[in-house]
């Protein structure tokens, strides 16, 4: 299934409207390649306000007596984002138009549930996105929902400090359950938690965590891991057609050199993604990070059934965002440093090209990671990610000649087909990221553009927010009717 991809907190907008309530994203403000986005908040008891960088609270936490909260005086860039929410009918024709045979989309827990407490779901939440999915049904798209895509209600994050609490799981289940028999007929696939793993490095966003302990990071995973179980238990319940995804950020991690310390390094790195698979679709929790939890003293709070569920509920078919591989080496201090996508304690790959935010293009990939990820859990395989953001000028003409995407997609596609055609891989699609231009989860920015249509808004929220096809489009529209035989 060819399509493309997005998430309420960089495209949908509408913070405020239809009776959604505000989330983790939507007291986010922007940031840039070289500043980081800062995490707003109040003194529950001075009612003084200030911003701290993402980074800080995913490590060090918030201070006590700090609750987040939208301020005065910050700019947010997801309160309008892309404005999906009033665009939703143009863009998926625009979807339709290049023959999209999926789109995949998150859904707003705080639309359907503003608190994430209510007794009963948002009604108007629920009727947008009918009206979405109707759209969809319009042009023969399937949709992918994503649950959760970086987001929480933010009631939860302050009452009890995320996805730490097991109280988030029956919470979440209960939405999960509601959507999914809901949507029942018009929805059939669905994604847990986007990047589960990122819980390791971001988890204010991963998991609405303001404890930045090794700790409260394993226990809001392992929440997940059971509630992700008790949504697969929930959705077989409702339909033995609805299937349920794990959703895992995962790059190939090459050794930068030969040397066997090198090869042991990348082969940790890795365990660092695939201990959230070996979890939710392997169904058990491996010896190598039993082992790291009992080394770093970490006890988890386990329900009584909680090991079963993952072990009889595993995810249905496994999902990954990929955009590169990353490349490590004990020698990190001498040589140069990588940025990009999951580039945190990496190393500049020599073999590949770079663009101005330090993002690699990287031929072999899709292929690389799809084996790997194959061979080891031989479920059906989902890309839900791949693309590149670039700064795209448009012409005086209104033309956008976007030919480095193109460049991009061409080889991560033929690396792609290369797993299905020459080494046998079951893969259900591929939804190519921000295919309609949305804001960046890493820096906020709207200048680092993913999609295969620009939207006229900028850093600052300006712009009209019409909508034009780049060239890009055009092409992806070609590769779709062929069925990626016309790379050209
Ligand atoms: C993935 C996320 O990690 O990367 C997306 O799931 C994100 O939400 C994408 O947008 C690209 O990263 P960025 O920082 O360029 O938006």
């Amino acid at each position: 299934m060819w399509g493309g991809a997005t998430a309420a907190n960089q495209y949908e907008g509408g913070w405020e409207e239809g009776g959604k309530g505000p989330n983790t994203s939507d007291a986010m403000t922007s940031g840039s390649h070289t500043v980081s986005r800062q995490i707003t908040w109040r003194n529950t008891a001075t009612g003084e306000t200030g911003a701290l960088p993402v980074y800080a609270v995913c490590e060090e936490g918030l201070p006590e007596g700090l609750e987040v909260a939208v301020v005065d005086g910050y700019y947010y860039p997801s309160h309008t984002a892309t404005d999906f929410y009033h665009h939703y009918a143009e863009d998926i024709a625009l979807m339709g138009e290049m023959g999209f045979k999926c789109f995949r989309l998150s859904m707003n827990w705080a639309r359907i549930f503003p608190t994430g407490e209510e007794a009963e779901p948002n009604t108007e939440g629920l009727a947008f996105y009918d009206a979405v999915f109707d759209e969809c049904a319009k042009y023969g798209i399937e949709p992918l929902v994503t649950l959760s895509h970086y987001e929480t209600p933010l009631a939860l994050v302050n009452k009890y400090g995320g996805w730490k609490s097991r109280e988030l799981i029956d919470l979440f289940v209960r939405y999960a359950t509601c959507v999914m028999k809901h949507y029942q007929g018009k929805v059939k696939y669905w994604l847990t938690f986007n990047e589960i793993n990122m819980m390791s490095m971001g988890s204010f966003m991963a998991g609405g965590l303001t404890d930045g302990s090794p700790h409260a990071k394993a226990q809001a995973a392992h929440n997940q891991f059971v509630a992700s179980a008790l949504t697969v238990r929930s959705a077989h319940q409702i339909s033995p057609k609805i299937m349920v995804g794990q959703m895992l950020a995962y790059n190939p991690i090459y050794s930068y050199s030969a040397d066997p310390a090198d090869h042991l390094l990348a082969m940790e790195r890795e365990r660092d993604a695939l201990w959230y698979a070996d979890v939710q679709v392997g169904g058990h929790y491996p010896a190598y990070r039993l082992r790291e939890m009992e080394r770093a003293g970490i006890k988890l709070e386990m329900g009584e059934n909680d090991l079963e569920l993952l072990a009889t509920y595993p995810a249905d078919f496994l999902s990954f965002s990929c955009y590169g591989g990353s490349t490590v080496s004990l020698r990190q201090k001498e040589l140069e440093v990588a940025s990009g996508n999951l580039a945190f304690g990496m190393v500049k790959n020599p073999y590949l090209e770079t663009n101005a935010w330090g993002w690699a293009t990287d031929p072999y990939c899709l292929r690389i990671a799809l084996n790997e990820l194959y061979d080891r859990y031989h479920k059906p395989l989902w890309i839900v990610e791949n693309g590149i953001g670039w700064s795209d000028e448009v012409k005086a003409d209104g033309s956008i000649h976007d030919g480095y995407r193109i460049d991009y997609l061409r080889k991560n596609i033929q690396s792609m087909e290369d797993a299905v055609e020459l080494d046998g891989v079951d893969l259900m699609g591929y939804t190519m990221w921000g295919c309609i231009d949305l804001v960046s989860a890493g820096t906020g920015e709207m200048r680092k553009r993913y999609g295969f249509v620009y939207v006229d808004r900028d850093d600052e929220g300006k712009g009209t927010l019409a909508r034009s096809r780049k060239d890009s489009f055009y092409w992806y529209k070609k590769v779709i009717e062929s069925n990626g035989e016309d790379l050209d």
